[in-house]
């Protein structure tokens, strides 16, 4: 009898649309906190529910601009990990005998980009980007922290600067949702890796996936509320479940 590793590796290696979503768990071996690990230290009192909202920044931008430049600065210095590595040779390996590859993430770090992954939708946008409350026009900060919170906006003056990520309360991008859509629509392999599968919209794309008949996979170390509905369970890091299948697969 084959493997979970060895049958997710025949699988990827003959599915024409893969359909992948991401979460923090991706991240966690590139030490950039998932959620429930990130308020530590000065963050200790805070709930990133409370501070991940719209109402939040009304009541208290220089609060939430610290926090999310603090955030900012702790992506920039990570570096992409095996995880991240291995999707992005599946993407390379599914594309080039035809086969197409979408990378949903809820993830705002960058890191599956820097990795190389082309195909990349970022559902909550990106801790990189920051856009003028006033005009939208965006922006991408350098490597340095702002020197006053809320950041001023280099647009347009007495306006400041939010994170492009989609907050609590906030819906997501037309676009990133319709091209999560479309992927699903084709999807003949899906894996959900890294994520407890409890923010919506992302929760419902395995359900999506699986009433299409298309086989699915979790890689997480932890149990979700998914793990008894996908075809394999994979309870294991990322950044370790994913060389080894990429290792069993047969196309180069
Ligand atoms: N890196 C990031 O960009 C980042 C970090 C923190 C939070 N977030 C945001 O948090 C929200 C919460 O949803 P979520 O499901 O992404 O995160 P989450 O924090 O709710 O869940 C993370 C999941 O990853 C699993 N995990 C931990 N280490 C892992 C590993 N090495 N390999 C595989 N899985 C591992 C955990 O068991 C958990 O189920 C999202 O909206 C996301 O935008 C993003």
């Amino acid at each position: 009898m084959k493997t979970p590793y060895s049958a997710i590796a025949d699988t990827l290696d003959h599915a024409s649309g893969v359909v992948v979503v991401t979460g923090a768990g991706v991240s966690a071996e590139s030490a950039i906190p998932t959620f429930r690990d990130t308020m530590t230290g000065l963050w200790a009192k805070f709930d990133p529910q409370t501070l991940a909202t719209p109402e939040a920044f009304a009541a208290d931008p220089e609060t939430v601009t610290r926090w999310y430049d603090h955030r900012r600065l702790g992506c920039l210095a990570a570096e992409p990990n095996a995880g991240h590595t291995a999707l992005a040779e599946i993407e390379r390996r599914v594309t080039a005998r035809g086969g197409s590859f979408t990378l949903l993430t809820q993830n705002v770090d960058g890191l599956h980009r820097r990795a190389g992954s082309v195909h990349v939708v970022e559902l909550h946008g990106s801790v990189a980007r920051w856009r003028c409350t006033a005009t939208g026009r965006e922006f991408e900060p350098g490597p340095d922290a702002f020197k006053t919170f809320p950041p001023p906006s280099p647009f347009e003056e007495g306006a400041v600067l939010r994170p492009c990520v989609v907050w609590f309360g906030e819906a997501l991008p037309d676009v990133a949702l319709d091209a999560a859509e479309r992927a699903l629509e084709t999807c003949d392999l899906f894996l959900s890796i890294g994520t407890s599968s409890v923010v919506w919209p992302a929760a419902g794309f395995m359900h999506a996936a699986s009433a299409r008949g298309a086989p699915t996979v979790e890689i997480n170390p932890e149990p979700t509320g998914i793990s008894d509905d996908v075809t394999w369970s994979v309870r294991a890091k990322s950044g370790e479940a994913l060389p080894a299948i990429v290792h069993l697969m047969a196309c180069h």
